[in-house]
């Protein structure tokens, strides 16, 4: 019995140290549990190399393959954090999937519509081409999330070319002297019924129009198209379809990188002067009909002074070309914050 006070005494004792124990031992396990999990299955660097978002190609435009070795953003473009991808088998992992119209088009492509598609990867829809040569969108309802055009609408918009505006006013460029034609046209798919045709017929009645291309059985190489167009006065700059905003490389490079002056048949001036500066095309829609444009063409040629001016705008502006596909598909990534958290295209066009 008089053990009993002491035992007592003892077990008073040994409890709130097995209390302290037991606390000790959860919240050593709660936090080795953190560190653990952490380790396993936070690591968002481990997850995503690069941490930043990756872009598969699901086919290559027109077939045409390009490089994508090495950080291709960054090193050609200097966009960070930005990945590009035509292995299929990535197809779980990107961000965005992107998908050209015309392969789609003409089945040579299928959407990958059976894989399972992450809740936030969105595909892109992308087509350079004006919409009455896209065909029907209807197959592709509620499939897509963002659309890639020259459109300035488009949630991802790719110009042609565009203006870059130059640091100073600097005269880094010559006024092409050595001029041989009044004017040319480089055109290979000729159809009567089209406008551009008809202002055509009518300008070679009083103007000297050079034309070249398949259409008049002069095709130009790539190498020799800017030195033979540099040595017209004029290029007509003539769309194959005339539709809103539809401004192409006959305008960005055929005329503004030869040094020939564009003469425009596409969407109205307003369009053109949203991208390109009044005074460095003529467009055919200025004048009340094709043999006064002639006229002036040909009144021009006959004033330097007055010719030169469409060359001023030179001083403050050189032209940035896009032909690359990997430098258009990077350009996504900058504006990648800022697409809408949810969107579906119940019908694509714009
Ligand atoms: C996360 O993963 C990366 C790459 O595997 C590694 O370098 C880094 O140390 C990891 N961070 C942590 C906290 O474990
Ligand atoms: C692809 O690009 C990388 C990096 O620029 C280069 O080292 C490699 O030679 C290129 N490969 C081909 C087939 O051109
Ligand atoms: C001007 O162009 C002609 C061909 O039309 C060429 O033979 C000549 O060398 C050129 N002259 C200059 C100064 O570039
Ligand atoms: C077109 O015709 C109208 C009416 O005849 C005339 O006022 C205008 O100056 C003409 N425009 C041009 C560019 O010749
Ligand atoms: C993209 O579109 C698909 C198919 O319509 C849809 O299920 C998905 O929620 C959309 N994702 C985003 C981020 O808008």
């Amino acid at each position: 019995m008089p053990k009993g006070p002491r035992a007592g005494s003892r077990n008073r004792h040994l409890k709130p140290h097995l209390v302290f124990l037991m606390i000790f031992l959860t919240i050593s396990l709660i936090y080795s549990w953190l560190f653990v999990s952490n380790k396993q299955y936070h690591n968002v660097t481990a997850e995503y190399p690069n941490s930043g978002i990756t872009i598969l190609f699901w086919h290559w435009p027109y077939g045409i393959h390009y490089n994508l070795t090495g950080d291709v953003c960054l090193n050609d473009y200097g966009i960070p954090r930005c990945v590009l991808e035509d292995n299929r088998s990535l197809f779980e992992n990107a961000d965005l999937v992107v998908f050209h119209h015309t392969e789609l088009r003409n089945q040579k492509v299928h959407l990958p519509v059976n894989l399972p598609r992450p809740a936030s990867q969105r595909w892109v829809w992308l087509s350079l081409e004006a919409p009455p040569n896209i065909g029907n969108l209807k197959t592709y309802k509620n499939l897509f999330n963002l659309t890639m055009s020259y459109h300035p609408q488009a949630d991802i918009t790719v110009p042609y070319g565009k203006l870059i505006p130059k640091e100073k006013q600097i005269r880094d460029f010559i006024i092409p002297i050595n001029k041989s034609h009044e004017a040319c046209w480089v055109v290979s798919n000729y159809q009567k019924r089209q406008r551009r045709s008809a202002v055509f017929q009518e300008l070679k009645k009083t103007l000297n129009v050079q034309v070249y291309g398949r259409f008049a059985r002069k095709p130009l190489s790539k190498e020799a198209l800017l030195p033979t167009i540099s040595r017209c006065y004029f290029y007509l700059a003539f769309e194959n379809t005339e539709s809103p905003h539809y401004i192409t490389e006959k305008l960005w490079k055929n005329a503004f990188q030869s040094g020939a002056v564009p003469v425009v048949l596409g969407p109205p001036r307003k369009d053109y002067e949203a991208v390109a500066h009044p005074k460095s095309f003529i467009h055919v829609d200025d004048f009340n009909s094709t043999k006064d444009l002639a006229t002036y063409l040909r009144n021009l040629i006959k004033d330097p002074e007055k010719y030169n001016v469409y060359f001023t705008w030179r001083q403050n502006y050189r032209v940035k070309l896009y032909t690359d596909w990997r430098e258009r598909v990077c350009n996504i990534c900058p504006l990648y914050r800022q697409f809408p958290a949810q969107k579906i295209y119940e019908d694509l066009i714009i």
